[in-house]
């Protein structure tokens, strides 16, 4: 079946320094772990240091964003090929804060998620519903249209490599985790959703994450339910300890 994948979005926090000493603590803690798989997106200026610190672990490094074009005169962009060839693995595409703040819309992550495979690097596309559209009840209807359009001119053999992070908005760094329950519900239909477009076996191969205030406290729960293959973890990955516990959950 899947592998359980437990990824840390460290957003814009950490100084080199900060970032080489958690690296450190963290190879020594995680060392004898070969399965969930595990991954650290740090702000892509470390992605170079973190993957050399961390060659030989389990932990692989992923960059925060991409832009869409291989190479040109776009100041202040980072491509994938460039993120490939410092080390990184996989690319977190489309946050909710970038959607929120950076004007990223489901067409611009359709364009960073061709530059991600075109660059080998594996995507994790992030979709999840504003605490207005849950209550208005649209939250299927919002997430179907960030899947299908997010995901749209990918071909089955393509969709094999993806993770889709699951975020509900009103639960990033708010401290309110979706149930086990509600996260299930909508990984279910996602899944539903990637069945459609690409097959029953391409869909039950592609991780679904949930992320939200995911804890030690609260991942043994999520980790239980049949469709949540791991987590996209913000405040918790960036102490090694708590980041430690998160990857040693128990169950599945
Ligand atoms: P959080 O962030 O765990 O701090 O809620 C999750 C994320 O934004 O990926």
């Amino acid at each position: 079946m899947r592998t359980p994948l437990i990824a840390g979005n460290w957003k814009m926090f950490k100084t080199l320094d900060e970032a080489s000493s958690w690296a450190d603590d963290i190879a020594k803690r995680v060392s004898d772990i070969t399965r969930p798989e595990i991954l650290v997106c740090p702000p892509c200026l470390y992605v170079h240091a973190l993957a050399e610190s961390l060659r030989g672990s389990p932990v692989r490094v992923g960059s925060q964003n991409v832009f869409w074009e291989d190479s040109g005169a776009f100041t202040g962009e980072v491509s994938a090929p460039m993120l490939a060839s410092a080390g990184a693995s996989h690319v977190i595409i489309g946050h909710s804060e970038r959607r929120q703040y950076f004007g990223e819309t489901d067409e611009t992550v359709n364009k960073r998620l061709f530059a991600a495979i075109r660059g080998g690097l594996t995507p994790i596309v992030c979709v999840g519903e504003t605490l207005d559209q849950r209550e208005a009840g649209k939250t299927n209807t919002v997430i179907e249209a960030q899947i299908k359009n997010g995901l749209a001119g990918i071909d089955p053999g393509q969709a094999g490599l993806l993770v889709i992070a699951y975020e509900p908005v009103w639960a990033i760094g708010t401290g309110k985790t979706a149930t086990p329950e509600t996260a299930q519900g909508v990984h279910a239909f996602i899944r539903g959703l990637l069945r459609e477009l690409f097959g029953q076996e391409v869909a039950d191969r592609i991780r679904i994450l949930y992320g939200g205030s995911v804890k030690g406290d609260n991942i043994d729960a999520l980790m239980a339910k049949a469709d949540i293959d791991g987590a996209l973890v913000g405040g918790a990955s960036l102490d090694a300890a708590s980041f430690e516990r998160i990857i040693r959950f128990k169950g599945k």
